[in-house]
């Protein structure tokens, strides 16, 4: 019984797992937490763009609403409204430490995600209500301010 019991949790914990979408092993930070360690230009502009108020762009019957919410929050979740930088950048709980993040191979390991087309058209198509085409890039000009190179 017991070990009937063991063995039928330990396959719902393997097939959970093995359900997990590449990002999810990963967990999400928070925009702020960004900012705080390190991202203070991007996170000052991308705070005055759309993605940053994409909740608020819901009405509050939209935001119970599950065929709205998917895009207008990041990572399918509520606690995490808006599009935030790990919506793009993938979940940083084990990018984030200032070691990993310095070096861009261990940081993609661990789950960074350098932006490009393809990240932005999982939002913007034609399921949006409000899809009227998309120019990546124009819209990749749009998405904050970087740090200066040199
Ligand atoms: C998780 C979903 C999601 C992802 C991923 C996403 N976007 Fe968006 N984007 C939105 C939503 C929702 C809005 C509209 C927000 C609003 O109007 O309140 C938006 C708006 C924008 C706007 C503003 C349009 C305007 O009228 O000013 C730009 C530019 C943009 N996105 C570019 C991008 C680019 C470039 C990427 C990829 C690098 C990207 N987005 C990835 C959901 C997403
Ligand atoms: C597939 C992703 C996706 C879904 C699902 C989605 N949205 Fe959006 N929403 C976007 C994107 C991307 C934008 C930016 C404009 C565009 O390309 O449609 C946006 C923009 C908006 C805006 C701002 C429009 C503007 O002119 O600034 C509103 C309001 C909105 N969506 C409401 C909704 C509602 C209501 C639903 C559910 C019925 C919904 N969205 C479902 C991705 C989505
Ligand atoms: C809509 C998608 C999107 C969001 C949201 C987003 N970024 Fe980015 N980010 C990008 C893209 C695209 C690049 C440029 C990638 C490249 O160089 O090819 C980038 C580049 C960067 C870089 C590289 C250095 C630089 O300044 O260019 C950093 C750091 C960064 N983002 C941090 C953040 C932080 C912190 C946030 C949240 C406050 C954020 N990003 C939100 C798409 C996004």
């Amino acid at each position: 019984m017991k070990v009937r019991f063991i063995l039928g949790f330990s396959f719902l914990f393997l097939l959970a797992f093995a359900l997990q979408p590449a990002f999810a092993q990963h967990t999400y930070l928070g925009a702020e937490k960004c900012a705080k360690m390190c991202h203070k230009i991007q996170f000052t502009s991308w705070s005055n763009t759309k993605h940053a108020k994409a909740w608020d762009a819901l009405k509050p019957a939209d935001q119970a609403n599950a065929e709205c919410v998917g895009c207008h929050v990041t990572g399918g979740k509520k606690e995490l409204p808006g599009v935030q930088c790990e919506a793009c950048h993938g979940p940083g709980s084990d990018y984030n430490k200032l070691g990993i993040m310095k070096d861009l191979a261990k940081a993609k390991a661990a789950g960074l995600n350098i932006p490009t087309e393809k990240d932005c058209v999982v939002c913007h198509n034609k399921k949006s209500p409000t899809f009227k085409g998309f120019n990546f890039a124009e819209a990749v000009k749009k998405v904050h301010d970087h740090k200066p190179k040199g």
